[in-house]
C-alpha cells in the first residue's frame, strides 16, 4: 500500500470524527477496569443495549476489587439479558485474577492484557489504545467491513489468513499519536456510516477515495464466505407450582446459558413430539395441567431456541425426583438470573400466575 493512501485514510476518518460526536459514557476513558468493562459489555452487544448495562456495573462494581468480591449469582444477575454468559464469568473470574493475584495492578501491555480471561485481541487492543494510548488496532466485523469497502479488499474476511492481513492493514494505518481516537472513529464510523446494509455513501466524506464505491462493489464487500445456518433446538419446560412455590434449576454443564437459572426441561426434537414423553418424566404422583404457553422464540448466534412452558400444579408437599430442583417462592422467582427466553415468559402479561 502506498503511504499516500494510508495517510488519506486516516486523516480522513480523524477528521470525520472530529465532526461526529456520538457521546457514550466510555469515550475518552482512560481507567482500564473502566475500559475493559465496557469492552466486555459491548462484544457482541449494540451500544444502545449495553449502555445502561454497563452504568449498572460502574455503579454496582465501581472498581475490580468490588466486582472481585461479588458474589457470582449477583454478577449473572447484573448480566442478565445480555446473552453470552461465559462472558459474565469470564468478568468474574478476570476481576479475580486482577484483585487477587496482579495485587489489582490491571496490565497495561497489549500482550498481558491478552493472558486476561476473555480477552482476545479485539478487547486487548482496545484496553492498550484507550487506557494506555498505545498503537494497537481493533479489527472486528466493523473495521473489516470499512478496510474491504475503503481499499477494495475481496479477500474472505472470515478467513484466518485474509483476516491476519487486515489485522496488519490496521496496524499500518493507526495513528501513532492518535491510537485512541482512531479505533474509536473506526468502530463509530462503521457503525453509523458505512454499515452492512444500506451504507450512507451520497453523505459518506470519505467516498471520494473509497474503492468499493467508486467501482460500485458496495454491495459485494466485504466477502464473507461461511454463512451461519442457524439450527433450532426445541425446550419443553415444566413450570411446576406447589402451593406459593414453583422448582428451578441452575444450568451447569457444557452447554449455553451456564450458570443461569431455568425451570426443569425436557430438550426434544420437535414441540409436538415432545408432548407424550413430557407426562410422566418429571412428576410422580397426582398433577394437574394448568395450561402449556405459546412458544416463545430466541436467536442466539448459531441456534434459534424454542420454548414452550408447561404450567403444571401438583400437591403443595410435592417432593421433587431430584436434589437439582431448588423450591422458591414464586415471588422469589425476580431475584434470580434466567435466559431471556424465560424473562420474556415470565413478564408476559397473559400470565395469571406471577402477578
Ligand atoms: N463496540 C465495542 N467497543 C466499542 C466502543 N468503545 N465504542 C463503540 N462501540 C463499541
Amino acid at each position: 500500500m502506498e503511504q499516500s493512501r494510508s495517510a488519506l485514510f486516516t486523516e480522513s476518518l480523524l477528521g470525520w470524527f472530529a465532526d461526529h460526536t456520538r457521546p457514550m459514557p466510555w469515550k475518552g476513558e482512560k481507567n482500564p477496569y473502566f475500559v475493559w468493562l465496557s469492552e466486555i459489555i459491548l462484544q457482541q452487544t449494540r451500544v444502545a443495549q449495553g449502555t445502561p448495562y454497563y452504568e449498572r456495573f460502574v455503579e454496582a462494581f465501581p472498581t475490580v476489587l468490588s466486582l472481585a468480591h461479588a458474589s457470582e449469582d449477583e454478577v449473572m444477575k447484573l448480566w442478565e439479558g445480555l446473552g453470552y454468559y461465559s462472558r459474565a464469568r469470564n468478568l468474574h473470574a478476570t476481576a479475580k485474577h486482577i484483585a487477587f493475584e496482579l495485587k489489582g495492578e490491571f496490565p497495561d501491555t497489549y500482550q498481558t492484557l491478552l493472558t486476561l480471561k476473555g480477552v482476545g485481541p479485539y478487547t486487548a487492543a482496545a484496553i492498550a489504545s484507550f487506557a494506555f494510548d498505545l498503537p494497537h488496532a481493533v479489527v472486528d466485523g466493523n473495521v473489516l467491513r470499512v478496510l474491504a469497502r475503503y481499499f477494495g479488499i475481496s479477500s474472505p474476511i472470515d478467513d484466518t489468513k485474509s483476516k491476519k492481513q487486515f489485522t496488519e492493514l490496521a496496524n499500518q494505518l493507526i495513528d501513532a499519536v492518535r491510537p485512541a481516537d482512531f479505533n474509536q472513529a473506526i468502530m463509530d464510523f462503521g457503525a453509523t456510516v458505512c454499515m452492512p446494509a444500506n451504507p450512507l455513501c451520497k453523505t459518506c466524506s470519505m467516498s471520494v477515495e473509497c474503492v468499493a464505491f467508486k467501482e460500485n462493489r458496495v454491495g459485494e464487500l466485504p466477502v464473507n464466505n461461511k454463512k451461519i445456518e442457524k439450527k433450532e433446538r426445541y425446550f419443553h419446560y415444566f413450570v411446576i407450582h406447589a402451593g406459593e412455590d414453583v422448582f428451578i434449576r441452575k444450568r451447569v454443564g457444557k452447554d449455553i446459558w451456564q450458570h443461569l437459572y431455568e425451570f426443569p426441561m425436557l430438550e426434544v426434537t420437535s414441540l409436538l413430539s415432545g408432548e407424550a414423553l413430557i407426562e410422566t418424566s418429571f412428576i410422580s404422583g397426582p398433577y394437574r395441567t394448568i395450561r402449556v404457553s405459546k412458544p416463545y422464540r430466541q436467536a442466539l448466534t448459531h441456534r434459534y431456541i424454542i420454548a414452550i412452558f408447561k404450567e403444571i400444579e401438583v400437591e403443595p408437599d410435592f417432593e421433587p425426583i431430584t436434589t437439582e430442583f431448588l423450591r422458591i417462592k414464586k415471588n422469589n422467582l425476580i431475584n434470580f438470573a434466567f435466559p431471556k427466553i424465560i424473562t420474556l415468559y415470565l413478564q408476559d402479561k397473559e400470565l395469571s400466575l406471577f402477578g
